[in-house]
């Protein structure tokens, strides 16, 4: 595996492969979840790069930043192992040489307005910051991300819109845990209890998919809520909405595709995952 730590290493790489170029952007701590989008574009490209780097930009709790999971060693192995041919490694000022005080704005519009953009302000401008820096330098022709980050996916859709892009967006199903916890890096920063515990986010979601068709989702909502806090969570958000848009919906409406989004702290650790209705 080649490793490049400036763009302009990476770039003179770059410009001499002929074939596709498959992009995988990551902040670190991999698991299977990440493995699966480098198998993915393996398969669908004839080189893979994937990133690794804890993008500050995007981290609107300095804390959550300063604790954020940092393993490359085992990041490095792990990619060696599944055959992944370069991996990017930037230092915070080869990506923002002239700091993070001054970003770049994206009109996101609406989607900076629900869910984590309400709750984390600021958090997609940095996150269009950084793909939109990887995005320059890599030059793919297909990007890979996971549906756990489900409106950071529609965040990145249109951000290439904006950037009038043609890089084809592939977004790939969540990979769980053997007891439903949706794999993450934060997953790390809970202690071994708190991540069987956390198992109960999947087991809500997939309740209230199970029960949608005979429950108002209002109801549905306050009883799942009640279940997470009191057994230890703190809720931000267990939201309905158009799968597609994300416009929030107040109840179950089968003729849209429907998604559920959910945000709860565990330890004090945030945690996010959804899963589609229909
Ligand atoms: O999903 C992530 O890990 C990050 O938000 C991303 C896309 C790598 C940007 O820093």
């Amino acid at each position: 595996m080649f490793i490049f730590k400036k763009i302009a290493d990476l770039k003179q790489f770059l410009e001499k492969q002929t074939g596709s170029v498959g992009f995988v952007p990551t902040m670190g701590a991999l698991h299977k979840g990440h493995l699966s989008l480098i198998e993915k574009a393996k398969q669908e490209n004839s080189l893979t790069v994937c990133s690794v780097f804890i993008n500050p930009a995007q981290f609107n709790d300095k804390k959550d930043f300063e604790k954020y999971p940092m393993t490359l060693s085992s990041d490095i192995d792990m990619l060696s192992q599944v055959g992944t041919e370069v991996l990017f490694l930037p230092a915070s000022d080869e990506i923002y040489p002239d700091g993070i005080g001054q970003l770049a704005g994206y009109d996101i519009g609406y989607l900076d307005t629900i869910l984590d953009g309400k709750f984390r302000p600021g958090h997609f401008n940095g996150v269009c910051n950084v793909v939109d820096r990887l995005l320059e330098a890599v030059k793919p022709s297909r990007l890979y991300m996971g549906e756990k980050d489900f409106q950071q996916c529609l965040v990145v859709r249109r951000l290439l819109e904006i950037k009038k892009s043609t890089i084809e967006l592939i977004t790939c199903p969540t990979r769980r845990e053997a007891n439903g916890l949706a794999m993450s890096s934060r997953n790390e920063l809970l202690s071994k209890s708190a991540r069987e515990k956390a198992s109960a986010i999947f087991y809500c979601l997939k309740s209230i998919r199970d029960e949608m068709a005979k429950t108002p989702f209002s109801s549905l909502q306050e009883r799942y809520i009640r279940y997470l806090d009191s057994n230890s969570f703190e809720t931000e958000y267990l939201l309905l909405a158009d799968a597609e848009t994300l416009d929030l919906l107040t109840d179950f409406a089968p003729s849209q595709k429907m998604v559920v989004l959910l945000a709860s702290r565990l330890e004090g650790v945030r945690l996010i995952d959804n899963l589609r209705m229909n």
